[in-house]
């Protein structure tokens, strides 16, 4: 072997992400990927968006729920501004090459590098035990949905970014083991601007989740103006004024998380927030994040509605999807069990 770092990936830019179908959305994952995901659309390179099926059961379901959880990811999408003829819609499950390259990768992934996942160290809890396997090989499983498409950019939150480098881990080992350079591109993520880490109402030290037990602590993407504005009204600020600038946060987390709200939804940065409110108590601030708040979310809560309502136009879209998607995973899927050395007949 020479020293040589391997001919890089010259395939076209790709984008993908994907949300997981387990539960109600808030804010967290509007700014975090949703709103990102419509800002990409418009940029010319193919987008494909899924839902996560499989990945929700790698903690129980509830089989009479989970299709129309998938449902409600896909109408998020299209409500958030999607469009099915720009990015590919579809579940993760209507596409089987997933759980194909899954496992091809599970014999590429180390358990050394599984060992230091986070997420799975946060998800397991005490009973590391009694967790699904699915559970501890869920990045793998990951790492599948973005190289099944050859994506060379991910749209995520901050959370996402150590599976995206164990993503790139599985990549490079699986173009070296097989002699395969530049089979793989090495994905990079994309999480850029205030809105990849939004934190909770209540604790600036947590982030804002669905699993958190206090709704206070989060604006769900169904709340109705009313409970949006009170719990602004609510969440947890000092005694302190409004700086001048966005730096002088360090040492206030919850301060900062709501001018980081507040740019990321009036596309600002958080200078330019903190200019417009320098040396004003919250009091003034926060009904004017109310207002941006509901603004921007309540016309996505209502066309939710009007697309949970009449299912089939959601499940158009998710099976074009699907076939949209199988096209492209089908031959990638077919060259790498060609690569592996896999009988064909
Ligand atoms: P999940 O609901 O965990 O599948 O997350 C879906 C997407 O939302 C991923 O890109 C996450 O990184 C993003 N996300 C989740 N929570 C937050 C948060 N509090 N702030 C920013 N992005 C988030
Ligand atoms: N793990 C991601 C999350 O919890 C969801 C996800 C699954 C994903 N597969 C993906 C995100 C592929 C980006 C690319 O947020």
């Amino acid at each position: 072997m020479s020293d040589a770092s391997p001919p890089a990936y010259t395939g076209p830019r790709r984008i993908l992400s994907g949300i997981q179908a387990s539960g109600a959305l808030h804010l967290g994952n509007y700014l975090g990927a949703l709103k990102r995901f419509v800002a990409l659309q418009d940029q010319g390179d193919p987008l494909f968006v899924f839902v996560a099926d499989m990945h929700a059961i790698t903690v129980w379901q509830d089989p009479a729920l989970l299709a129309q959880q998938t449902r409600e990811i896909a109408a998020a999408y299209l409500a958030s501004g999607l469009d099915p003829a720009k990015a590919a819609i579809f579940p993760q499950s209507a596409v089987p090459q997933h759980a194909e390259l899954a496992w091809i990768f599970n014999c590429v992934a180390r358990l050394g590098w599984l060992d230091r996942m986070t997420q799975f160290k946060e998800k397991s809890g005490k009973h590391k035990e009694r967790s699904s396997v699915g559970l501890y090989t869920y990045p793998v499983l990951q790492a599948a949905d973005i190289l099944l498409y050859k994506a060379t950019e991910v749209p995520v939150g901050e959370d996402q970014k150590q599976h995206l480098e164990l993503t790139r881990d599985i990549a490079a080992k699986f173009n070296n083991d097989f002699s395969a350079p530049g089979f793989f591109p090495l994905p990079e993520p994309l999480i850029q601007g205030p809105g990849t880490r939004v934190m909770s109402l209540r604790d600036g030290a947590a982030k804002m989740s669905k699993s958190d037990p206090s709704d206070a602590s989060r604006i769900n993407l169904t709340d109705d103006a009313d409970a949006i504005s009170q719990k602004i009204k609510k969440s947890k600020t000092d005694m302190g004024v409004m700086p001048e600038v966005g730096a002088a946060l360090d040492d206030r987390p919850e301060v900062r998380n709501l001018i980081a709200i507040y740019a990321a939804l009036s596309d600002q940065t958080r200078d330019q927030v903190t200019a417009d409110f320098a040396g004003q108590g919250f009091g003034a601030f926060k009904p004017k994040l109310a207002e941006l708040a509901v603004e921007a979310l309540a016309p996505i809560t209502a066309e939710m509605r009007r697309l949970m309502a009449d299912p089939a136009e959601i499940d158009r879209v998710l099976s074009a999807g699907a076939e949209q998607a199988r096209n492209i995973a089908a031959p990638v899927v077919a060259e790498t069990k060609r690569i592996v050395g896999f009988w064909r007949g």
